[in-house]
């Protein structure tokens, strides 16, 4: 089968890895890609948001299967536009992926089906909302209801914040129109998860839980990024609360969009909050986590390719995945600077060396090739993940490969994984 991935992320790359490993795979297609993917797939210079040129590239390559990485082709509806066309897709319709690109639509739907989640209410216009946040107090959460590229959620620690939060969003319109309409909801706390389930519809699978850490910088602090760095397992989520996250969040989930006549299929990633009360549902995203994606697909014994046509299929009952019982960590190399403005076409040496450490696989995320050398052309540049018996000795070899990657414009965390290990010396004490 000839497959398209779309996106130019650590995520796409981990994805045509995993793909590339399948005997069912004979071509491989990635648009746009990056300089790490152009070693196991032809790239096709064709933006991972222009649909229609999409399109009309797996038309003319007369793919048999698409797989989506990012979200925003998702929401702008290619897979119905594939589907249109007779082309199968990986991801959810339009209709469907509007569970990450409108906050009130999934909160209403976890309303109906009585999954749980913050305490919210949606509005509209200032006023309302600011009235909302009197009554309720801080710590509050204000969120713009469309995509805002992992910016639109301001965590309010007294209600003068949250008040300009409202203006930011609905005065100054800082994210156009996703902040037009806005959720504000209850500040949870406990210690955040991502879970994913692979879905056909109706049936769903869960894939071993990952944690990430969102924080630019040590210790958790600094600027929120689309993650630094993540691992998997997480200690939080053992057996019994995987169960519980399927029973209480998952399933009622996928019954409810299929009843409301918007079933789900593709990859359902929820972020949670595991509470003493149990998991509860912070967000749904319509994709795989980036960088959550890497340290899963690397711990994945089974047949990506076949799972994924399986969902498309809605044949997931008669699947059964394989995992490797060894942990997966990586770190994720970003441009100094990130998430704020960074220098770009720096070069990149030592990845080679990097992956001669055993269990090491380097993922490229805004990286090109040019003249033979890697450079970086994005804000998070690497994700160098290694797998080994524990977190700790994945977290070892991951650092010691970053040690032989030579980009002196480049930066990372010192510390990921920080919370599974403390919850081992916390246990062992
Ligand atoms: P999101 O973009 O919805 O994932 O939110 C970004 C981050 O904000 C999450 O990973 C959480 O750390 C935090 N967050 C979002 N909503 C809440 C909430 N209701 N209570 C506490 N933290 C939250
Ligand atoms: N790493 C979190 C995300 O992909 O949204």
């Amino acid at each position: 089968m000839k497959v398209l991935v779309v996106g130019s992320g650590g995520r796409e790359h981990a994805l045509c890895w995993a793909i590339a490993k399948s005997p069912k795979c004979k071509e491989l297609i990635c648009a746009p890609g990056n300089a790490g993917i152009s070693d196991l797939a032809r790239c096709v210079d064709v933006s991972a948001d222009d649909v229609a040129a999409l399109v009309a590239l797996a038309q003319s390559e007369k793919v048999g299967l698409v797989v989506i990485g990012p979200e925003a082709p998702l929401v702008a509806g290619l897979v119905d536009r594939l589907e249109a066309v007779g082309i199968k897709a990986f991801g959810p319709s339009a209709a469907a992926a509007a569970i990450e690109g409108s906050k009130g639509m999934m909160k209403d739907l976890c309303a109906h089906y009585n999954i749980p989640t913050a305490d919210y209410e949606r509005f509209d216009e200032p006023d309302g909302a600011k009235e909302y946040i009197r009554a309720h107090g801080a710590p509050i959460v204000v969120k713009a209801d469309g995509l805002a590229a992992g910016k639109g959620v301001i965590l309010c620690r007294n209600e003068n914040e949250a008040y300009a939060a409202i203006d930011h969003m609905m005065i100054e319109e800082a994210f156009g129109s996703a902040g037009a309409e806005v959720v504000v909801e209850e500040f949870m706390t406990g210690e955040e998860a991502s879970f994913f389930a692979i879905v056909d519809g109706e049936h769903a699978l869960p894939l071993v839980a990952a944690q990430d850490h969102k924080a630019a910088y040590d210790g958790d602090e600094g600027p929120n990024t689309g993650g630094m760095g993540a691992y998997s397992p997480a200690p939080v989520v053992d057996a019994a609360m995987a169960k519980r996250i399927m029973n209480e969040i998952i399933l009622p989930t996928i019954k409810g969009m299929a009843r409301d006549g918007t079933p789900y299929r593709g990859v359902l990633f929820a972020g949670l909050m595991i509470t003493d009360t149990g998991p509860r549902l912070i967000e749904y995203n319509c994709r795989f986590g980036d960088p959550e994606c890497q340290p899963i697909l690397s711990r994945l014994n089974s047949d990506l390719l076949e799972l994924l046509m399986a969902a498309v299929d809605g044949k997931l009952d008669k699947v059964k995945l394989k995992w490797s019982r060894s942990s997966a960590l990586t770190v994720v190399m970003a441009a100094k600077g990130y998430p704020g403005s960074y220098q770009k076409n720096t070069e990149i040496k030592g990845i080679d060396n990097a992956e001669q450490i055993a269990g090491v696989k380097v993922f490229h995320a805004g990286t090109v090739k040019k003249d033979g050398r890697i450079r970086a052309v994005g804000g998070r540049v690497l994700g160098v993940t290694a797998t080994g018996k524990s977190i700790a000795v994945a977290q070892k070899r991951a650092y010691a490969a970053i040690e032989r990657i030579d980009w002196p414009e480049g930066f990372i965390r010192t510390d990921i994984g920080w919370r599974a290990m403390d919850r081992k010396k916390t246990k062992k004490t």
